[in-house]
């Protein structure tokens, strides 16, 4: 793939001349990471030219995850479920709304269960003891973690963070990463990985967010910091995802532990630093996690967990929804014209902002229904706290709730045509509750929900402005579901400038 790898090398250079961490620099150690050579690994040579149902006009309809098309057992599912979790997910979770798994799991599509058990009598019970076995070591005692008073603590905490009236100043971030992408992309126009191009957008959002204009940690530190951590998290432990007892030893165990304690020792001095400097006026996320603290304690080792999981929760899933939607928009050209249509005629050449993207309901349809068809979470658990039955269905104590989203978006039970790209699902009536969760539901609902969903409208209103995207040759790879659900592989797109 020479030519390949020259278009990825060429929009690099010369970027950003006063940046912090670079998309370029970013993007280059994704293409040396780990996570990287795991992509290309599990690449798979297939676009389903499939044809949409009901259509005179043959559509291609956009590539599908492969599911288990026959019962897994328990040791196979370990294996699996390590490289990547969609495969031990039953096909029949997308024609059937309710399954019975093996042992004590409980496969659950139907709205009026989810939410019963997210938003109802079930909002209390416990994240899966699998996922904090998995994500613990990463983000400890985090919000995302953590349960009961810890965690509404927390909870009450942060979301004034989160909050809409602080989007617009963290928008002029995302607007600024947005406007050096497209600058770049049309520079070096030709075939480009969006699935490399969109964790280098995300991080440097989340880098300039929480990171930016902090003097006592270099630009390198953090960069080394960042690629380490990651590398050292995205490796799922085959024994937490069988549920084996933790005192079993895992394979993890015999790595340094260095990524993470390096990774929490710069964090840590970040936030002093940041705390000494006193800011009369928070300029950017970490300022307002600073402000927070003031009027509410916390202990830093808390706070370097919150800062982590931000960093975590926040970078690789927008990251990823980006990239498929822009290969959506590839493959509906009609769709990426009118939504084009719609950013110039709101801003023809302002940087992008908060406001602006209120007035783009197609821009924003066309996000919905990217995190419809490749949920970034594409699967989230529960163990039942208590017995409980929901529309004759028993759950009993201990029970493993499996929530597929990915199964769920596609259903066929609740959706028309649920593997043919529509965002004009979402310009119409709302859904019925609990039949689109790509942010969960109830008390533990994504905290940074609207944050993601403007990081995402701003990259992408601020590159299609300038930037078309085309498919071009290459084979798209099926999603994989590791940490989330991401590409297997490069998403190789045609760019041109408009
Ligand atoms: C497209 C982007 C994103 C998607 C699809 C997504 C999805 C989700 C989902 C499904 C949950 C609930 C999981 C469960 O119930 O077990 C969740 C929780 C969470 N997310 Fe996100 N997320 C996104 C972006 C972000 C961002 C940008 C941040 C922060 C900067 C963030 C921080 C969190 C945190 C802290 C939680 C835990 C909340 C709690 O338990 O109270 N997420 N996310």
């Amino acid at each position: 793939m020479p030519e390949t790898l020259d278009l990825i090398r060429c929009p690099m250079v010369g970027w950003f001349p006063h940046g912090f961490v670079r998309p370029n620099v970013v993007w280059q150690w994704y293409n040396s990471s780990a996570q990287f050579q795991l992509k290309t690994q599990q690449m798979t040579d297939i676009v389903k030219t499939e044809r949409a149902p009901g259509t005179a006009q043959p559509a291609v309809l956009p590539i599908k995850a492969q599911l288990a098309e026959a019962p897994v057992g328990l040791l196979k599912f370990a294996k699996l479920a390590g490289r990547n979790m969609l495969e031990v997910i039953p096909i029949e979770t997308t024609t059937q709304t309710y399954l019975k798994g093996p042992l004590n799991i409980h496969y659950i599509c139907d709205p009026e269960i989810i939410t019963e058990l997210l938003v109802g009598e079930g909002r209390r019970f416990p994240k899966a003891q699998f996922t904090k076995d998995i994500l613990g070591s990463a983000v400890g005692n985090s919000m995302m973690l953590s349960e009961g008073e810890k965690w509404k603590a927390q909870r009450r905490r942060y979301s004034p963070l989160f909050a809409a009236r602080n989007l617009p100043l963290l928008s002029q971030h995302f607007a600024e990463t947005g406007k050096e992408i497209a600058a770049s992309l049309r520079e070096g126009s030709g075939l480009v990985d969006v699935a490399q191009m969109a964790p280098a957008a995300t991080l440097t959002n989340i880098s300039r967010v929480i990171f930016s204009g902090n003097e006592e940690v270099s630009a390198e530190q953090i960069r080394v910091g960042l690629r380490n951590y990651f590398e050292y998290i995205s490796e799922l432990s085959l024994f937490d995802v069988m549920g084996l007892p933790s005192w079993l030893p895992r394979k993890k165990w015999f790595k340094s532990k260095a990524p993470v304690t390096d990774m929490r020792a710069l964090a840590r001095q970040v936030i002093e630093s940041r705390r000494a400097e006193s800011r009369p006026i928070p300029l950017d996320f970490l300022d307002l996690m600073i402000a927070a603290l003031e009027e509410d304690f916390e202990d830093i080792e808390t706070t370097v967990d919150n800062l982590l999981t931000f960093v975590v929760a926040g970078h690789e899933t927008s990251a990823n929804a980006l990239a498929w939607g822009a290969y959506l928009l590839a493959l509906h050209p009609d769709v990426q014209n009118a939504v084009r249509q719609e950013i110039t005629d709101i801003s023809p050449d302002e940087p992008i902002t908060f406001d602006d993207i209120q007035k783009m309901p197609l821009l924003r349809a066309h996000t919905k229904e990217t995190l419809r068809l490749y949920p970034s979470a594409a699967f989230f658990a529960r163990d039942a706290g208590a017995d409980i039955t929901i529309k004759g269905i028993k759950f009993a104590k201990g029970d493993a709730l499996f929530y597929p989203v990915y199964s769920l978006h596609r259903n066929e039970v609740l959706w028309e045509d649920p593997d043919a790209y529509k965002p004009e699902r979402f310009m119409g009536a709302p859904l019925p509750r609990g039949q689109y969760i790509p942010f969960g539901d109830g008390p533990r609902v994504c905290i940074g929900a609207q944050y993601a969903e403007a990081e995402m409208m701003v990259l992408m209103a601020s590159i299609l402005r300038g930037v078309a995207f085309d498919i071009g040759d290459a084979p798209i790879p099926r999603p994989v579901l590791t940490f989330t659900m991401r590409a297997g592989g490069p998403i190789m797109l045609r760019t041109r400038p408009v």
